[in-house]
């Protein structure tokens, strides 16, 4: 039988220790992207659950860009990215969310969306939460409906799901 999404994942994102400071785990996925069909089989089985459902698909920057804009070319949608601040012309709308140390903050344009657009937003982890909720909170503030957050790989040990009450969250594979 063909392997599943999951399969595809533990076989082919790599953990780096250290990385990007001591006692981090990296969750690398430059390897699925470097296999060409386990990058298609991963991509095709997202836009298999969403065709039909949605009007576009965000992206978060930058590794949730290298998957989004497949899956949005494969449903024949389009793709909206979520960038770090500063980087969008604007008018933008502006979430700031807690890292580790400090603060972050990402942006999306105003006019990105039509009105009520139903949308995918896809990353490639799921960690403490705090990137996935800024970002629902821009597509809404946008105009837009979250209809699911979808990522490759969820840290169940950091609970990023309880950052995200009440909204669907979609894993292929929970660590
Ligand atoms: C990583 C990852 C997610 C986010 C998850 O991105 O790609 O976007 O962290 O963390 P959280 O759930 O704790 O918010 P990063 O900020 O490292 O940016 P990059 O994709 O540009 O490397």
């Amino acid at each position: 039988a063909a392997p599943t999404a999951a399969d595809l994942l533990a076989r082919f994102v790599r953990d780096v220790p250290d990385f990007p400071s001591a006692g981090v785990m990296f969750k690398d996925i430059a390897p699925l992207l470097a296999d060409g069909p386990a990058f298609g089989a991963v991509v095709g089985d997202l836009a298999d659950r969403y065709r039909g459902t949605v009007d576009a698909v965000v992206g978060i920057e930058a590794r949730g860009f290298m998957l989004a804009a497949p899956v949005a070319v494969t449903l024949g949608v389009g793709f909206v990215p979520v960038r770090k601040a500063g980087k969008l012309p604007g008018p933008v709308w502006a979430a700031e969310y807690a890292l580790e140390y400090g603060t972050a903050e990402i942006e999306v344009q105003q006019d990105a969306f039509g009105a009520g657009r139903r949308v995918l937003v896809l990353d490639d982890v799921l960690a403490t939460g705090g990137t996935a909720e800024a970002t629902c909170e821009l597509v809404e503030r946008a105009g837009a409906e979250v209809v699911e957050l979808a990522v490759l790989l969820e840290l169940a040990f950091l609970s990023g799901r309880d950052k995200l009450p009440g909204r669907p969250v979609h894993a292929l594979l929970t660590v």
